[in-house]
């Protein structure tokens, strides 16, 4: 094993990243060390970086170091560790966002990360990018309908259930079409016209334009919706999934907070749903997605991923790849190597 680590650290609050060289942290109870063969990064770690968003309040200590997912291979188990071994293919999401002195550790913009073995998968001969690819933002939708909503497992919904995702083009939406079909629910979906041939694919059976003035009323007109969920999260897509709950009243889901007001009997779930399976309290929920649902939608291909740029040039390249994820210009996702 190599003496060295190398890590992207953000020096101090608000400064640019920098790579640097460190000793070789060891994994404690319960623990693996991963060498960390892949990084996509996601929009709230850039959001993080440069603009010190949501969880950058977890960041308590400086130097601290991004990234809260990662795919490569275990290197050492701390002691306890029985179902994984060194030598293992695993993709893995840590506490780094989790706990204010994490990060050093567990944060994955490095090439050696520590992570609790409870939140490691094995992901047999996958690429370490489609793992990547697929784990957080597949985790943030299956926790919203899941785990917040209620939504059934795959197989075991009804095609008499309708689903709206809202918002359905990028990452988190891609993978919510998905995981609504698997359950076996009607999807209908909203995306960029352009998309309407790839959303039917993933399995929407209708896809409507989000920017068109008659989005509501058409979206309406293929409800009602058992379970309503805004991936872009942006106060217009608020806003349209409150109209439709009302009269009645009820609940959606949405990847972003924000002020938006609502009607008194409308309640908006906001979560940090991409963490959800570091708490305790989703024991069950990490339990079935680290040990069985992951690895089985990896091996058997059951997701199609969404695509991606890799992006050279390793961890040196993470300012950059992050200015352009925060600003937008990025179809898909950036993954990069933080071995090159
Ligand atoms: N709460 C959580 O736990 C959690 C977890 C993961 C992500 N998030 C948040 O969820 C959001 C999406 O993440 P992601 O990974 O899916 O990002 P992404 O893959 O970069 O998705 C971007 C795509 O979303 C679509 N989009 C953007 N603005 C939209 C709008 N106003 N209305 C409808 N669609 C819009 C666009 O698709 P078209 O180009 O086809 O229009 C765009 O290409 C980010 O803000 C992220 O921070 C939250």
């Amino acid at each position: 094993m190599n003496s060295e680590n190398r890590a992207a650290i953000i020096p101090e609050p608000g400064k640019a990243l920098e790579v640097t060289t460190s000793a070789v942290i060891h994994p404690s109870h319960g623990e693996v060390l991963v060498r960390n063969h892949a990084i996509a990064i996601q929009p709230l770690d850039a959001k993080m970086l440069l603009a010190g968003y949501g969880g950058a309040g977890t960041l308590q200590h400086f130097p601290a170091v991004l990234g809260s997912s990662g795919a490569g291979v275990i290197e050492e188990l701390g002691q306890g560790v029985t179902d994984l071994d060194v030598g293992d293919r695993v993709v893995f999401d840590t506490r780094a966002y989790i706990y204010g002195d994490a990060n050093r550790r567990e944060g994955t913009w490095q090439q050696l990360v520590v992570s609790d073995a409870k939140t490691v998968a094995k992901i047999g001969d996958v690429a370490f990018e489609q793992a990547v690819l697929i784990d957080f933002p597949l985790q943030t939708a299956v926790a919203a309908l899941h785990l917040f909503l209620g939504a059934e497992k795959p197989g075991a919904g009804s095609v008499d259930e309708r689903v709206l995702i809202w918002g359905a083009g990028g990452a988190v939406g891609s993978y919510a079409t998905q995981f609504a079909k698997s359950v076996g629910y009607t999807v209908i979906v909203t995306a960029s016209p352009r998309d309407v041939e790839r959303q039917k694919a993933l399995g929407a059976s209708e896809v409507i334009d989000y920017k068109a003035p008659d989005a509501v009323d058409r979206l309406r007109a293929w409800g009602p919706y058992k379970y309503l969920f805004t991936a872009s999260g942006d106060p217009k897509s608020q806003q349209a999934l409150a109209c439709l709950l009302q009269p009645q009243g009820g609940q959606f889901a949405s990847v972003l907070g924000g002020d938006v007001e609502l009607p008194s009997n409308v309640q908006r779930v906001y979560k940090p749903f991409s963490q959800a399976a570091q708490r305790d309290e989703n024991s069950e929920f990490r339990e079935w997605w680290y040990k069985d649902y992951l690895p089985k939608v990896l091996q058997e291909g059951l997701v199609e991923p969404v695509k991606y740029t890799k992006k050279e040039g390793g961890l040196g390249s993470l300012q950059q790849a992050s200015t352009e994820v925060f600003e937008g210009r990025v179809k898909g996702k950036l993954v990069l190597n933080p071995q090159d």
